[in-house]
């Protein structure tokens, strides 16, 4: 119904034992197809490219999962100038005709439902629930985008134009959700779009991007292409007929992109340095499981996961309250994410320098509530690992670790924990978890975060409930956030048209 209001898709139920049964099935059937070589999509033809590069799935990453094709500068050349010679029509279309295939992406997408789940398990990595949640969220993005423009805007005397074309760089750890969140906004403000998936997850985006050719988003709009080598990445972003790029990823990664071209529209979503404050007052029960989500769901791999806790000092000095936290991540399920009941599924890759460290390395007063441990001889599958009396400026406190690492720090009460929490380079989420309507009022004023969570888990933000987007090194370029009302306008220029003389 093109009418109905916009209302936030339902996840999986996964108490119920027949929607277990059903993704086990689709898994079993998933991994028993062999999977085609992914093309690269320019000017409307697939294309393959000799040499291939190999997608591998975290639970079993000494096997190879899947190949896929790159481009090169040629490739790039093409698809910039289909994507310019593209992009009148698409915009010419109206946004009533565009608002009607956004909906029918949501559409495609929930028919598909199973497919797309089981893409991202496998090469995101994720748990069911993981990947169920990516999935609602993408239809929720196609739905609540489609709405995010209306003819009405067009007779108060102001115009939108389209920027041209989008160039959109997502991240692996929402291999399915944030790609199509990103190419619907930029398509629904007009413009066409070239989509480079992260090269560690290229299977769920080449997923979800099928679905929105099948929706009627024509191929030469919304063109699907990996590089081959970092010069034509370099020459796609920094093209003159490359109008803006939306990143999800490090903060130096945006800097990088904007040294390449310091005039480049920058729509960037980075990094961050996530902290939940559990006061005095807080309902433990309900703080613990909030928690140990927000820090262990996806394995910490979220740029919104919390890393740090900053706890009460009555609190902290509780034994019982550490055996609940500690316990409550030991009890996690750690196993790989074809198994539909493990919880802490394996990191992308072997652990870099700094998640390495943050695992194996005790700073100072540091010690080990919870010392995480490789599971099953896998490199990439670690269990939680929660650090007792992290020092404020100390090494683990400053830096992404970006893996299932929880940090705890002591406060002497709210008003150091909040210091605390907003003397961080980065802004992008925040939460606190207190029963108390005051301390709650002046947490509120306080906190520099883009996401302020209050009693509830610090990620998994909800299309229009919770926009999502940073502050400080968290963001980069105008900040507005994703699955908010002013994102899809961000894609576009707005003018007032000159008033007759
Ligand atoms: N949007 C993702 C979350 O909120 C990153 O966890």
């Amino acid at each position: 119904d093109l009418n109905a209001p916009f209302k936030n898709a339902a996840d999986t139920d996964w108490s119920l034992r027949h929607n277990m049964r059903w993704i086990l099935k689709a898994v079993e059937q998933y991994r028993a197809t062999p999977i085609e070589p992914i093309p690269v999509q320019i000017g409307g033809e697939f294309e393959h490219s000799e040499e291939t590069k190999v997608g591998r799935d975290p639970s079993c990453p000494e096997k190879e999962a899947y190949r896929f094709s790159g481009t090169d500068a040629d490739g790039i050349e093409r698809a910039l100038q289909c994507a310019a010679d593209a992009q009148p029509a698409w915009e010419d279309l109206g946004v009533e005709e565009r608002r009607r295939i956004l909906k029918q992406v949501a559409v495609e997408i929930a028919n598909a439902r199973a497919d797309c789940i089981t893409a991202t398990m496998l090469d995101g990595g994720k748990a069911a629930p993981e990947a169920d949640a990516e999935v609602s969220e993408a239809i929720d993005f196609a739905d609540y985008y489609a709405d995010s423009l209306s003819d009405e805007a067009f007779f108060d005397g102001t115009s939108c134009k389209a920027l041209g074309t989008i160039v959109v760089t997502p991240p692996w750890n929402f291999p399915f959700a944030i790609p199509c969140g990103g190419v619907l906004a930029a398509l629904m403000a007009g413009n066409s779009v070239i989509l480079k998936p992260a090269s560690e997850a290229v299977l769920s985006s080449w997923q979800m991007v099928q679905l929105l050719w099948k929706a009627g988003i024509p191929k030469k709009v919304l063109q699907f292409v990996m590089c081959a080598d970092r010069s034509s990445g370099q020459k796609l972003l920094t093209d003159e007929r490359c109008s803006g790029v939306i990143l999800t990823g490090g903060y130096p990664t945006a800097r990088m992109f904007q040294g390449w071209k310091p005039e480049m529209k920058l729509f960037a979503e980075t990094s961050g340095k996530n902290a939940l404050i559990i006061t005095s007052a807080a309902d433990p029960d309900q703080a613990v499981k909030d928690l140990v989500k927000s820090a262990f769901g996806h394995a910490g791999q979220k740029c919104s996961a919390a890393s740090l806790a900053i706890i009460e000092a009555d609190l902290y000095d509780s034994p019982g309250f550490m055996r609940q936290l500690r316990d409550a991540a030991a009890s996690l399920k750690v196993g790989p994410s074809s198994d539909p009941a493990s919880i802490v599924t394996p990191v992308i890759h072997e652990p870099d320098e700094d998640l390495s460290r943050a695992q194996t390395t005790l700073d100072d007063k540091e010690n080990w509530l919870l010392e995480p441990k490789m599971v099953d001889g896998n490199p990439c599958l670690w269990s939680p690992g929660i650090k007792k009396d992290v020092a404020p400026d100390s090494w683990y406190r400053r830096t992404e670790c970006f893996g299932p690492v929880l940090g705890l720090v002591r406060a002497a009460n709210l008003e150091h924990a909040i210091r605390i929490q907003n003397d961080s380079d980065f802004g992008l989420t925040g939460g606190i978890h207190t029963l108390d309507a005051r301390e709650i009022e002046i947490w509120r004023d306080r906190v520099e975060v883009g996401n302020a969570y209050i009693n509830r888990s610090i990620t998994g933000a909800i299309v229009q409930r919770q926009p999502f987007g940073g502050w400080k090194q968290s963001v980069f370029g105008p900040g507005a956030k994703a699955g908010g009302p002013n994102y899809v306008s961000l894609l576009a220029d707005w003018t007032q048209d000159a008033l007759p003389q």
